[in-house]
């Protein structure tokens, strides 16, 4: 059997390994990149579980449900009525279909632009020598065998299940089948109130379901902002009717042809029973190095299952990287994309480098929730003197306009140097109002730096500059 060779061999075509590829291949390296995803048409597909199961389709169910919501409940306040308003699942899981299709498709168009090799099915690391890795790819043809001079590991992760709760994608479901609920269940059990959990157990809410999420930590949103995580647990439990419970302890698990029984002790000890049509498990994921053989070059994985690597992405091999959900740090695209840019530059002879300081989270809820840098509690328990500037968005015309006037902005930065050390906002766009924030301590700005920089008026971006005013006291409009 012929064997291919590359300068680098990628393994996993997600937001880290497709981005790693491109990136490589603009650097007039000659790359494969291995993916062995089928889509539900049992078609190949790149882009990974962020475009396939994930970010995407989770973000196309969120505005569709949201839309419905809006007609229903938020219309009425701009004198717009709707007369017998119905929704139909079908037609909203193929509109996410049609979403996720068009974005997978654009990464194959960047890989024949880019002139990058994919081979579709499952790589298996067989050796490594002088030459390079060499690499098994088992598709639905012959095997075939590639030897790779670099290689980048971009195998990403899968959701943690429960022990003894076998997840079918019907009754009990992971992400896979929560974004993909053929109807609108009528008693949805959701298991974990991390990201997935309260993004997509809005998204059956907002469509009628009566949801109840169970977590086992007894702080909501622990990682968030205090001041952030109590605005958001007033919002979806009192606002939206999200029956969210915090420090439980999940009992048995049984499943009937009636739904889904879950035994449970709240937080005081007391057995309760939670009964549900369908339950989503979203309690985390796990990283991905099934069947990949790390053992036949040497590498090996820490305890949690994480290939270990340095804060350049590089494993203890020359020349063999490993990139996103399969190493250390958030689990998030947009972490595992820059990564792939900087392991593809530093095989290309550059310097790549990614800041872990400024990574943004968004949690896609309504209202969203972003973040960057450090917490309140963070800096308090760190004995940082800080400084912190808030400014809500109800006293913003531009909120106000368009119905979007909950929420605030909260900019915490260093009490002597006036230095950024994090921005939290929770607001129906704060998703876009957060990029502002990391651009500015990417630049290692001062609050003063963006209080002085004048922006759009009527614009969301004015409580941003507010807030940053707001840490020497003197917000204009407050
Ligand atoms: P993955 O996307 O998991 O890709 C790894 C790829 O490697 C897969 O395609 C897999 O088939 C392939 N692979 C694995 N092993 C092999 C092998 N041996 N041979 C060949 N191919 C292999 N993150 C955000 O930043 N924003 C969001 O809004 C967001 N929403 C999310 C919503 C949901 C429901 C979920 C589940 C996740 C979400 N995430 C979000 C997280 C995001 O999807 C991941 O962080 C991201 O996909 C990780 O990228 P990756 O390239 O490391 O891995
Ligand atoms: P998560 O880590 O966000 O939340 C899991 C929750 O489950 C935690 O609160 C945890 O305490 C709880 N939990 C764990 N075991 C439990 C148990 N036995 N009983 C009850 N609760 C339990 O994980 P999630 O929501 O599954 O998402 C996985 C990852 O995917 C996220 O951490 C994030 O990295 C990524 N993601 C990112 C999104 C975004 O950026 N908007 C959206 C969705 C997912």
């Amino acid at each position: 059997m012929a064997v291919k060779d590359f300068d680098v061999v990628v393994i996993g075509a997600g937001p880290a390994g497709y981005v790693a590829a491109v990136r490589a291949a603009q650097l007039g390296l000659s790359v494969a990149c291995v993916e062995k995803w089928k889509n539900a048409r049992g078609e190949p597909a790149l882009g990974g579980t962020c475009l396939n199961v994930g970010c995407i389709p989770s973000k196309a169910l969120l505005e569709s449900s949201e839309n419905y919501e809006a007609v229903l409940h938020h219309f009425a306040d701009h004198g717009i009525t709707a007369k017998s308003v119905e929704f139909d699942v079908a037609k909203m899981l193929a509109r996410k279909d049609a979403v996720v299709a068009k974005n997978t498709k654009g990464i194959e168009f960047l890989f024949r632009k880019n002139k990058i090799a994919w081979f579709k099915g499952q790589a298996r690391l067989t050796g490594r020598g002088d030459a390079g890795v060499s690499v098994e790819v088992a598709g639905d043809g012959e095997p075939e065998t590639l030897l790779g001079r670099n290689l980048i590991i971009a195998t990403g992760s899968n959701a943690r299940h429960l022990p003894n709760v076998p997840v079918d994608n019907v009754m009990v479901c992971d992400n896979e089948g929560a974004l993909a609920l053929p109807a609108v269940p009528r008693r949805l059990g959701v298991i974990g109130a991390g990201v997935i959990g309260l993004e997509l157990g809005s998204v059956w809410r907002r469509l009628g379901a009566q949801v109840t999420i169970l977590e086992a930590l007894p702080d909501f949103l622990a990682a968030c902002d205090e001041a952030v995580a109590k605005e958001a647990w007033k919002a979806f439990t009192k606002d939206q009717g999200l029956d969210i419970r915090m420090g439980v302890k999940i009992g048995t698990v049984a499943q009937s042809a009636k739904g889904v029984t879950i035994d449970f002790t709240g937080p005081d000890g007391k057995a309760e029973r939670l009964e549900c049509d369908r339950l989503i498990v979203s309690i985390g994921r796990v990283p991905n190095t099934t069947g990949l053989g790390l053992d036949a070059i040497g590498l090996s994985t820490d305890a949690r299952g994480f290939i270990e690597v340095d804060g350049h992405c590089r494993t203890k091999l020359p020349n063999v990287f490993a990139v996103g959900d399969v190493v250390r740090g958030p689990m998030l695209a947009h972490k595992g994309e820059e990564e792939g840019v900087m392991a593809a530059e530093i095989i290309a002879g550059q310097k790549g480098h990614v800041n872990y300081d400024t990574i943004p989270w968004v949690i896609y809820t309504s209202p969203e929730i972003a973040w960057v840098g450090k917490t309140e509690q963070q800096l308090k328990a760190a004995g940082t003197a800080y400084k912190s500037g808030t400014f809500p968005y109800s006293a913003n015309g531009r909120a106000l306009s368009q119905g979007t006037g909950s929420g605030f902005v909260k900019v915490l930065a260093d009490a002597t140097t006036d230095r950024i050390l994090g921005v939290h906002v929770i607001h129906a766009h704060a998703s876009e109002q957060i990029a502002e924030a990391v651009l500015a301590m990417e630049f290692f700005a001062a609050s003063e730096d963006v209080a002085r920089t004048c922006h759009a008026h009527p614009s969301l971006s004015e409580v941003m500059k507010e807030a940053m005013l707001g840490v020497e006291k003197r917000s204009i409009h407050m």
